[in-house]
């Protein structure tokens, strides 16, 4: 009879097995994988959980199992059980098993570790490794090319890596310790005031990515955010250039400027919220531009318009802002809002 129930018991834990497994493995839990280390790190956690719901399932089994089987029932509250002293056979298999288990997963996880933070041996100067400096500090990141990347150093809050090529991320914290994490690459460290941590990627995938600070650093940490853009070399080029010449607005007279900026002020509804005395618009939903914007980088304005919520000047609130206008501007008419508000705003 015993055996009879023990039968259908091992039935149901590999049933529930397979199923938790195959549940497992079909659910994405990360962003796509944007860094050649996310494939290995995405198999290791394949694994854990293929090596793992087996366990899960068999104790929560045998806990159940026992609860249903063994329950005390009335009249018995005086009975003691068998005087059982042990099982040596049982004993060295659950000990040994999972000790085999553990000592196996250990000995992957370490396997990938190594394989992930080895530095990469090409090279050729067009894919040889890029140390960028980044910067936390409460509560944004910047963000240093050194000199044989950009011609000099650059500093600057946008970060843009060229696909293919491998990136050293030197970490360092002005302030109290944050931490660089990038979801899509998979990888984050802390970044510690007084030392230097680091973590190397190689981007494998066009597109933005959200940066997220992952240590709680004070009042401002939820919002302490910004985003990575892998592009292509020539693209990476081009903004390498763009980052280190004074900003231009691209051949662009600054009358026609000036015209195009006022139609695109008032075309996408800015002077119903903001003031802009250029504008000819009083309104005071959100912050006079005449005045927050004084003096403020390209990188700073641009940043306010498509990521409305990543600063929040004082008294106003984030979320009333449309988050969406990096969608719904085209990349040129944006640049010409960018170069038009700073002129505006000098
Ligand atoms: Cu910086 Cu949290």
């Amino acid at each position: 009879m015993g055996s009879r129930r023990g039968q259908w018991v091992f039935g149901a834990v590999l049933i529930a097995s397979a199923v938790g497994i195959a549940l497992g493995l079909s659910i994405h839990w990360f962003p796509p994988a944007g860094s050649t280390q996310a494939d290995k790190i995405d198999t290791l956690y394949d694994v854990l959980i293929i090596a793992s719901v087996p366990v899960f399932v068999l104790v929560v089994s045998i806990i159940v199992f026992s609860v249903i089987f063994f329950r005390m029932r009335p009249g018995q509250e005086l009975e003691d059980g068998p005087p059982i002293h042990g099982n040596t056979r049982l004993e060295v298999v659950w000990t040994a098993l999972p000790a085999a288990l553990i000592a196996g997963l250990c000995t992957y996880a370490y396997v990938v570790l190594r394989d992930i933070e080895k530095k990469p041996t090409a090279a050729q100067a067009a894919t040889r490794e890029m140390k960028v400096k980044v910067f936390g500090e409460q509560f944004a990141w910047t963000f240093v090319y050194p000199k044989d990347v950009a011609g000099s150093e650059l500093t600057t809050t946008q970060l843009y890596l060229p696909i293919g090529r491998p990136v050293d991320f030197r970490l360092r914290s002005k302030d109290v310790i944050h931490d660089f994490w990038v979801p899509a690459f998979r990888l984050k460290m802390d970044a510690v005031p007084g030392i230097e941590t680091h973590y190397r990627i190689t981007p494998k995938r066009l597109g933005n990515y959200q940066i997220v600070c992952a240590e709680l650093c004070g009042l401002g940490h939820a919002a302490m955010r910004n985003s990575v853009t892998v592009v292509t070399p020539a693209r990476f080029k081009q903004w390498l250039q763009q980052q280190t010449k004074p900003a231009a607005p691209s051949g662009a007279a600054p009358a026609q400027v000036a015209a195009a900026g006022r139609k695109l002020f008032a075309d996408n509804g800015c002077s119903g919220c903001h003031t802009l005395k250029d504008a000819g618009s009083t309104a005071q939903v959100g912050p006079d531009l005449d005045k927050f914007l004084k003096g403020k980088p390209d990188a700073f304005i641009q940043q306010s318009i498509v990521k409305p919520d990543a600063f929040i000047e004082k008294g106003y609130k984030p979320g009333i802002m449309p988050p969406n206008f990096g969608q719904t501007l085209s990349k040129d008419d944006l640049k010409t809002l960018v170069a038009y508000l700073k002129e505006v705003t000098r």
